[in-house]
């Protein structure tokens, strides 16, 4: 699990003023909340008085109350009220102070940016105003649903499923025969791509009729059994796009945020966009339950897949041309590990009983006296060994 990069926390929906939401996250506890503005902030989830937890607590006057001894915190992370000093002339010691994350609400999804980056440096957000393939979705053509469902396995797995392109013939009904059609099936002509931060594919392969109906709405639709043209691929460790293109004119296209509860869970929040007759789809809720059925197709079989934990090394598993992309994301991966952006989980876990550690916010670059210290970081590849990489 890597600092710096972009997470969908929660859906927008689930972030209010009345009360705070506590989400876990890389393994450790955030908690959110909105401010008498609306606007929604991310922070660490543990006081800095004696541990108490944001997430139990309330919301009053905008700011997080703690449910142990009342201390409030704002949006930006300060402490802003110690009851037991009295209301009269407080003086707040300036290490009360806990990690804020920069926050984006977009999509109809919360994403917080958990690492200290500053903002020129971060990589970015993608969705449909930022994509590797400078895709323009013109507001009035497009329509979005977002949604969100756990899975009980690595992210990385997630991820890698989501460029694999090779199991769609057997894993979903939708877009393969199941193994019917060995004697012309064959998946090794990927048109590749490549980006700053991660790499994908467009493939073109022979599909089955939908049994969607949903993708049956629009005029130009397929309606039997023919070309797909599809695209995935990654950005950064946790952000997956899938492009199905069902006709010349008639595209679907997903955006899936692969976030790391822990190691061996997930919370899977993406946001379909389609460009096909949208008012002709009665509610979203069509989307979602084909979105839902194809996840858990793929959640049956990431749930059974050893070990949990991609390997860190490529012997272990034998990859063949269709698993190109995945080849390509687990460079990327060693890429950020040579950075020095991989939490030391291990640490993480041996310290669990006896100490509370912070994803460190930009703040941290800025401003030293923080009660708690930041998780342990596998060290970034001394600048010989970078160069030697590549
Ligand atoms: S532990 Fe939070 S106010 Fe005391
Ligand atoms: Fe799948």
């Amino acid at each position: 699990m890597y600092i710096n990069f972009w997470y969908a926390m929660a859906m927008a929906e689930e972030i209010t003023a009345d009360k705070p939401f506590k989400v876990r996250r890389l393994g450790q506890d955030f908690v959110l909340y909105r401010d008498e503005d609306g606007s929604a902030h991310c922070l660490h989830d543990v006081c800095s008085h004696r541990g108490g937890s944001l997430g139990d607590g309330r919301i009053r006057d905008g700011h997080l109350e703690c449910p142990y001894h009342g201390w409030q915190f704002n949006g930006g992370g300060d402490c802003a009220y110690i009851p037991s000093l009295g209301a009269e002339g407080q003086k707040i010691p300036a290490r009360t102070k806990i990690d804020s994350y920069p926050v984006q609400e977009k999509y109809g999804l919360i994403f917080a940016f958990l690492g200290d980056l500053p903002e020129a440096e971060r990589p970015p957000l993608m969705g449909p105003d930022w994509n590797p393939q400078n895709y323009e979705y013109p507001a009035e053509e497009w329509r979005a649903v977002a949604m969100s469902w756990p899975i009980t396995a690595n992210y990385e797995r997630c991820v890698e499923n989501g460029i694999d392109p090779s199991h769609n013939e057997y894993v979903h009904r939708a877009h393969g025969f199941m193994g019917d059609r060995q004697d012309t099936y064959k998946v090794n002509k990927l048109e590749p791509i490549e980006h700053q931060w991660g790499n994908g594919f467009w493939h073109r392969f022979y599909a089955p009729a939908s049994t969607h109906d949903v993708l049956y709405k629009g005029e130009e639709a397929r309606d039997g059994e023919g070309d797909l043209n599809v695209s995935a691929g990654h950005s950064g460790p946790n952000q997956v796009w899938t492009y199905i293109h069902i006709t010349d004119k008639n595209w679907m296209h997903q955006y899936l945020y692969e976030t790391p509860v822990d190691e061996t869970h997930t919370t899977a929040f993406n946001i379909s966009i389609c460009n096909f007759l949208p008012e002709e789809i009665a509610d979203d809720d069509e989307i979602k339950a084909m979105n839902a059925s194809i996840a858990e197709e793929d959640v049956v079989v990431l749930e059974g897949i050893k070990p949990v934990k991609t390997p860190d090394d490529m012997t272990s598993e034998v990859l063949v041309p269709s698993d190109k992309a995945i080849f390509g994301y687990r460079q990327f991966i060693k890429e950020w590990d040579r950075r020095g952006w991989r939490i030391d989980t291990k640490a993480v876990k041996r310290d669990e009983l006896e100490k509370v550690y912070a994803i460190p916010s930009p703040r941290r670059r800025k401003e030293k006296g923080w009660v708690f210290d930041t998780v342990p970081l596998i060290p970034a590849a001394k600048p010989e060994e970078v160069k030697k990489a590549g």
